[in-house]
């Protein structure tokens, strides 16, 4: 073989190789993946994102969450992530398919979130978590999402969506409130959709050692 047969054939090789492992394997494997039918409900499993959690996903992209948290649940045993109940089982890629961009994530400087509705069911707390995190943890350094919220004087009767608990610092002016914007009710939603406890054949739970 002459010199530049042996440099072509490296080439076709190097990208070749490169091309069959991050390109056509993943594609011929994953691309085509389907939700599975619940039979007891009757849905898909994974269950499908409501339009509440579908429009929340795109607060939570543009609120650069990801950059704390990450939605996967690693496998038992080179991590101890069902031991610190993040999920009953590891995260594999039939959980992202309802998700157009799943949010993987690459830092834990936040839990991961990928269970957060199992772990909570309280909308009010989400809430006053998102507006005032150090409120609930004062060495959080998790930023304020204030943002999402409305800071507004009350005219007539105070809103019933109107964020409660909201103490020293935090607490609105007498006269005020803090309600949350649709954006807030759907980062919520989104969260709280968040719920990876339905059976895939492909991921069973670690049996107890
Ligand atoms: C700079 C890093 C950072 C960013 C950005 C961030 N968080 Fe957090 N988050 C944290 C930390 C640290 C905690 C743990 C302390 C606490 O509870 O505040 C946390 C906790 C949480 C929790 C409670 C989790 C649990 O299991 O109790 C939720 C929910 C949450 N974050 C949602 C969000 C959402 C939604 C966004 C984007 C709108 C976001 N975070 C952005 C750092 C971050």
């Amino acid at each position: 073989m002459n010199k530049l047969t042996l440099l072509f054939t490296g080439i076709v090789l190097t990208f070749g190789s490169a091309w069959v492992g991050f390109v056509a394997y993943p594609v011929a494997n994953l691309a085509n993946m389907e939700p599975l039918p619940d039979e007891e409900t009757g849905g898909l499993i994974p269950p499908t994102l409501s339009g509440l959690a579908v429009a929340g996903q795109k607060v939570y992209a543009a609120s650069g969450c990801v950059e704390c948290h990450s939605q996967q649940v690693r496998p038992d045993p080179l991590t101890t992530d069902i031991a610190k109940q993040l999920g009953k089982r590891q995260t594999v890629p039939r959980d992202e398919i309802r998700e157009h961009t799943p949010f993987l994530g690459e830092y834990r400087i936040g839990q991961d979130l990928s269970n957060y509705g199992a772990r909570e069911t309280d909308v009010a707390a989400v809430h006053r978590h998102l507006y005032s995190p150090q409120l609930v943890s004062p060495w959080s350094n998790m930023p304020s999402y204030s943002y999402l919220y409305q800071y507004r004087k009350i005219v007539g009767q105070p809103s019933s969506h109107a964020l409660q608990g909201l103490t020293g610092s935090f607490a609105p002016k007498a006269g005020y409130e803090v309600v949350p914007t649709q954006q807030a009710e759907a980062l919520v939603g989104y969260l709280l959709s968040l719920n990876q406890n339905y059976p895939l054949p492909e991921s069973p739970e670690p049996t107890a050692k």
